[in-house]
């Protein structure tokens, strides 16, 4: 059986641990022959540097072969094509498409319409389900556990996908959220909703405290999007309002690791690359072993 995933809400509880155990037998032994004769195509709307190049390298140590754009003005949709066109085109060749479009709901319409497995790489500033999978690795790695941890979200949780999924996600393990943001880039109102339904519990704030970084167990950083931002003067009026500093870390628990989906700009100060909570560069790392684990159930291959 053969399945996309287009937004985190896919997955079940279940499905969540599967993929994270297989993650963890992907980061013992990444290089089997599980792909021969499958044919992966990365279709890129939207730059990237991680999620592409994990989602090629993951395949490639799984012995398939990969087909794809990572610039849409190489592609025929320069000349018009539409996305429909595009992914009916692309599934003649290959066994499954992975796709980052700017567009909201993007990868929701190509999963309705493609005869092949749809894996959602980021659409607009919705969804970034195969990041999610990575950071939930993250968390179990570093934690131990998934359950009953505060999580504080920092910088564009308007734009930000990643924070979105992740929220999402972790709705079946009991967190309690910080959501650090200025008023321009708050928590969207339906993410609040959510969680009030769920009875996930929350504080919201601009102040970004070392009252709070010292509760917290995992101190998710993010970019302004500035590819969201219509108003570049908005954009610059807060794109450096949040930088961690390795100070700031001081108080803070032993155990208390700092990520971020990357690339970063301001929102992470050097000084905190040598400190032995910094997690961000191993946290990437990590999504080669959580998109091995997605390709396979994409594919229907247990392994
Ligand atoms: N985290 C992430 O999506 O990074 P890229 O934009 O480089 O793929």
């Amino acid at each position: 059986m053969t399945k996309s995933l287009v937004s985190i809400s896919d997955l079940s509880k279940e499905e969540i641990l599967a993929l994270l155990e297989k993650a963890g037998e992907f980061e013992k032994q990444p290089n089997q022959r599980l792909l021969e004769g499958k044919v992966v195509a990365t279709l890129f709307f939207e730059p990237s540097t991680r999620t592409r190049l994990s989602f090629e390298t993951a395949v490639n140590r799984l012995g398939g072969r990969v087909i794809g754009f990572s610039d849409a003005k190489t592609s025929s949709q320069s000349k018009g094509e539409t996305l429909k066109d595009t992914i009916m085109m692309v599934s003649n060749y290959a066994d499954l498409i992975v796709m980052r479009h700017y567009l909201e709901g993007a990868a929701r319409y190509a999963s309705e319409i493609s005869p092949v497995p749809i894996i959602n790489a980021g659409d607009g500033a919705n969804q970034h389900p195969s990041q999610t999978m990575l950071d939930l690795y993250s968390i179990y790695k570093t934690q131990g556990r998934l359950t009953d941890l505060t999580i504080t979200m920092v910088g564009d949780l308007k734009y930000g996908r990643t924070v979105h999924s992740l929220l999402e996600a972790m709705q079946y393990f009991n967190p309690t959220f910080n959501f650090v943001a200025c008023d321009e880039l708050k928590m969207p109102d339906q993410y609040k909703r959510f969680c009030d339904k769920l009875g996930i519990k929350y504080t919201e704030t601009t102040e970004f405290s070392e009252d709070i970084i010292n509760q917290t167990d995992i101190l998710y950083m993010t970019r302004v999007q500035r590819e969201r931002f219509s108003d570049l003067m908005e954009y610059e009026r807060v794109k450096s309002i949040y930088t961690l500093r390795a100070s700031m870390l001081e108080n803070s628990k032993d155990t208390l690791k700092v990520l971020h989906p990357l690339p970063r700009i301001t929102e992470i100060d050097q000084d905190v690359d040598d400190s032995p909570k910094a997690y961000y560069f191993q946290q990437a790392q990590n999504g080669l072993y959580a998109r091995q684990a997605i390709i396979c159930r994409a594919l229907g291959i247990k392994g």
